[in-house]
């Protein structure tokens, strides 16, 4: 492998900025297709081509035809999330630089370096082992409607024998894994409006309703200091992980203490204290506040009541909840806890099901051996407190979906000073080269 050529390549996906949820970067999106596209066409693809034609292209590619060999789905990402702060990155976003063996960059590790992995492992010029297909898309980030929609409408681009996803981590370094579950997601903004227009806070003070306390207010009766989430029926659906699960759990290299103190580097952890971090983690749902607008927040001091204040958040869903039945619910719960003389609003902007994943299909051994042989560990089953919206399409077809990653849990995805260790590119690499020779062996 010439890792000099294979780093400047890679650099060269990461300094295009494809933050998918900005329309500003509507061209650097367009961009980074262009560049899987190249990729594909360099490897042979047949018919490389743009699906899809709201927003953000996927990119779908036919690899060169292999008789009798099993057909591979290679899934995964060019968008990325936005960069910003901006001031807290110790080298800017996209312009990738390399610091103790470590690449620094937004999307190193989610997920273009992954991508990077998946493509480089496939020998341009050698006979491909499996007949490949590609279905790598820029929405992900923004919740994958071009892709859900695409798949509602030609579901036999999913057909084939493995669809692989590299758009996660190691539990631990050192600790490869394959995924049994991922969690869903119901993004949404709840709009609090109590008066006409913004008041003198002076003049009204004292009488007249303040969108911003009533938000406040609002939120904390969704979800209590203990953790729990006050949504009528929401842990109606919750299915506890079985004991041997549990157990097994307790055997990961996955320390409490650790966490919290080089991980989160926090003072506290919170959630349900009864469940194990992990449990909070990977099995139960989750309700989380992003960011809240309105009122005042320029610079200085204004006295003002706030007539409008909006929230945006979101809801983790585990299996085997719906999105469907959790936007009822949310809908439902916002309208019981606010007050009369409130309008409170609820807008979904996007979500996902949860995935749930049998490992038991004969592929995932072949990924365990080529983690063993690569870098002297096989896989461990776990799950994972993320989302990818469209795994669940992504199985419809009945090919088993291998959720696994070469990423780091300390990666710092959608934060900043994302990277990706080398080493763990170069492992990556051979790691899949390996897989897609073992699966074309049969
Ligand atoms: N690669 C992540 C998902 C992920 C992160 C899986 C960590 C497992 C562990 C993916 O790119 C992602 O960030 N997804 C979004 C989806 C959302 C915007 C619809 C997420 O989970 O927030
Ligand atoms: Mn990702
Ligand atoms: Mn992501």
């Amino acid at each position: 492998m010439d890792r000099d050529r294979l780093l400047r390549e890679l650099s060269e996906f990461l300094r295009i900025p494809s933050v998918s949820t900005l329309p500003a970067h509507d061209d650097d999106c367009r961009a980074a297709a262009e560049w899987v596209a190249a990729e594909l066409r360099r490897l042979g693809c047949s018919d490389v081509a743009f699906l899809g034609s709201e927003k953000h292209p996927v990119v779908w590619g036919v690899g060169p035809h292999v008789p009798g060999a099993p057909t591979l789905l290679l899934y995964g990402h060019y968008d990325v999330q936005p960069p910003d702060p901006l001031a807290e990155w110790t080298t800017p976003p996209f312009a990738p630089a390399v610091r103790d063996g470590r690449l620094y960059a937004r999307g190193a590790a989610d997920d273009k370096g992954q991508v990077f992995c998946l493509l480089k492992a496939i020998d341009a010029n050698g006979r491909p082992p499996v007949n490949f297909r590609f279905l790598i898309e820029g929405e992900e980030e923004f919740g994958s409607k071009v892709l859900f929609d695409l798949l509602k409408r030609e579901p036999q681009r999913t057909k084939a024998d493995v669809a692989l996803v590299a758009d996660m981590s190691y539990v631990a370094p050192g600790w490869p894994a394959v995924y049994s579950t991922l969690r869903g997601l119901c993004y949404a903004e709840i709009t609090v409006r109590t008066a006409k227009s913004d008041l003198h806070s002076g003049e009204y003070g004292g009488a007249a309703p303040n969108a911003h306390e009533e938000l406040a207010r609002l939120l904390g009766r969704l979800k209590g200091e203990d953790g729990r989430i006050n949504i009528a029926g929401f842990y109606g659906a919750v299915k506890r992980p079985s004991k041997s699960e549990l157990a097994a759990w307790k055997k990961l290299p996955f320390k409490e203490k650790e966490f919290l103190a080089k991980r989160v580097q926090a003072k506290g952890l919170t959630g349900i204290k009864k469940y194990s971090v992990l449990e909070r983690l990977w099995a139960l749902p989750t309700l989380e506040i992003h960011g809240i607008l309105g009122g005042f927040t320029g610079q200085g001091a204004k006295t003002v009541i706030p007539a409008e204040a909006t929230a945006k958040v979101s809801l983790r869903l585990v299996p085997n909840q719906t999105l469907k039945k959790v936007q009822q619910q949310v809908a439902a719960a916002v309208k019981r806890f606010a007050p009369k003389h409130i309008t409170a609003t609820v807008k979904f902007l996007h979500g996902a099901d949860p995935a749930q994943i049998k490992l038991d299909h004969p592929s995932f051994k072949l990924l365990d051996q080529a983690f063993r042989e690569v870098t002297g560990r096989g896989t461990v089953p776990a799950r994972a407190g993320g989302s990818i919206p469209v795994v669940p399409a992504l199985g419809a077809a009945g090919a088993p979906v291998i959720l696994t990653g070469i990423g780091l849990p300390d990666d710092r995805l959608h934060a900043p000073d994302e990277k990706l260790d080398l080493t763990q590119l170069w492992d990556g690499i051979e790691v899949f080269r390996r897989f897609y020779e073992l699966l074309g062996r049969g």
